[in-house]
């Protein structure tokens, strides 16, 4: 298959392009590059330092596929960067949807987010119930579905909500609760958990990859809304195990962010896909990956750190 990576060059999007190459698609992809691009060369892969906001310059004729990942990809850039979160996040699903239809491309997969739910006290939170997003990050995830799914009658569309990823990418996030919690353990021998009571839903990113792999296969069988999680774990759940492998202090300081959500991931489940992976593998990787030097607690790993050194965004 011939298939267009927006964001390719992000945390999931290295990982999900090299697979994708291994499964022996071409891929190409499209970046901004904000965090810069750790893609090896190959010969089934193009890639494109471009903006998804400009869609009338995308590589769209004669792909098959596009996986649409490039965001604002959390909440804290998305206030950082209001007008450009609503314009890459929502708006440019548009201007690619339609260009990906114009084009004569089939399908479309959309990575959303877990977080679109806000607060749900429901145990098991699934796809049918309300969205009450709170964050504008949220809000931008939720429209763009809106938009995407306007257009499910002209296109085979899948969109995935992922709880919150974990574990290595050669583009590295350190600004995901595993990671995080993790490299902190590591850097300084003590954890900081703001709160800790917050339950929230864990996908470790070979799963990630994994689904993805798995919405292609299925194709039609699968076409629609999926969330993607499997281990609903507390904050400090999380820190307890990181602590398991790593000797550290763990510090509670008061949280302005109580909220709670879980999803369940059955709808997907039921489609044949069996997750691999947990939370547990995520922290192994992040140890090992510092303890060889692949890996240091540097500013490029954090998104909003970066955003806030990207020209017009100081
Ligand atoms: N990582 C998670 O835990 C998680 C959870 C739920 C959903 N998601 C979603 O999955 C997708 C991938 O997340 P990620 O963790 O790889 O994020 P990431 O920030 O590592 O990657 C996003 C990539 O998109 C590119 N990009 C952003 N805006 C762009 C634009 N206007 N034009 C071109 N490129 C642009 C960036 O340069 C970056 O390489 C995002 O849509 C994110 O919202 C991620």
């Amino acid at each position: 298959m011939k298939i267009l990576v927006t964001g390719g060059c992000g945390y999931v999007g290295t990982v999900l392009t090299g697979r994708l190459l291994e499964e022996g698609h071409a891929v190409t992809v499209v970046d901004a590059m904000w965090f810069g691009n750790r893609l090896a060369p190959h010969p089934r892969l193009q890639v494109v330092q471009e903006d998804v906001r400009q869609a009338d310059r995308l590589p769209m004729r004669g792909q098959d596929l596009v996986i649409h990942l490039a965001n604002v990809a959390n909440d804290p850039c998305s206030d950082l960067a209001p007008k450009l979160s609503w314009e890459t996040n929502a708006l440019a699903s548009m201007g690619l949807v339609e260009a990906a239809i114009a084009a004569g491309v089939g399908r479309f997969i959309y990575a959303s987010s877990g977080s679109v739910y806000g607060v749900k006290e429901e145990p098991e939170v699934t796809e049918d119930l309300s969205l009450v997003p709170i964050s504008d990050y949220n809000k931008t995830k939720m429209i763009s579905e809106r938009v995407l799914l306007s257009y499910r009658d002209r296109i085979l569309l899948q969109i995935v909500r992922p709880a919150t990823i974990c574990g290595y990418s050669p583009r590295m996030r350190l600004d995901l609760s595993v990671n995080m919690l993790t490299m902190q353990a590591l850097a300084r021998g003590r954890i900081t958990v703001f709160g800790g009571d917050q339950v929230r839903p864990n996908i470790h990113l070979r799963d990630m990859i994994g689904v993805y792999l798995h919405l292609i296969a299925k194709g039609e069988a699968a076409a629609g809304i999926y969330n993607a999680g499997f281990e609903n774990l507390s904050i400090m759940e999380i820190a307890r195990r990181v602590t398991a492998h790593v000797p550290a202090e763990i510090v509670v300081s008061p949280s302005n962010d109580p909220r709670s959500y879980r999803l369940s991931s059955q709808k997907l489940l039921a489609t044949g896909f069996v997750p691999r992976f947990g939370v547990e593998d995520g922290i192994r990787e992040v140890v090992e990956a510092f303890r060889s030097g692949r890996l240091t607690d540097d500013d490029i790993c954090y998104n909003i750190r970066t955003m806030k050194k990207l020209p017009g965004l100081q």
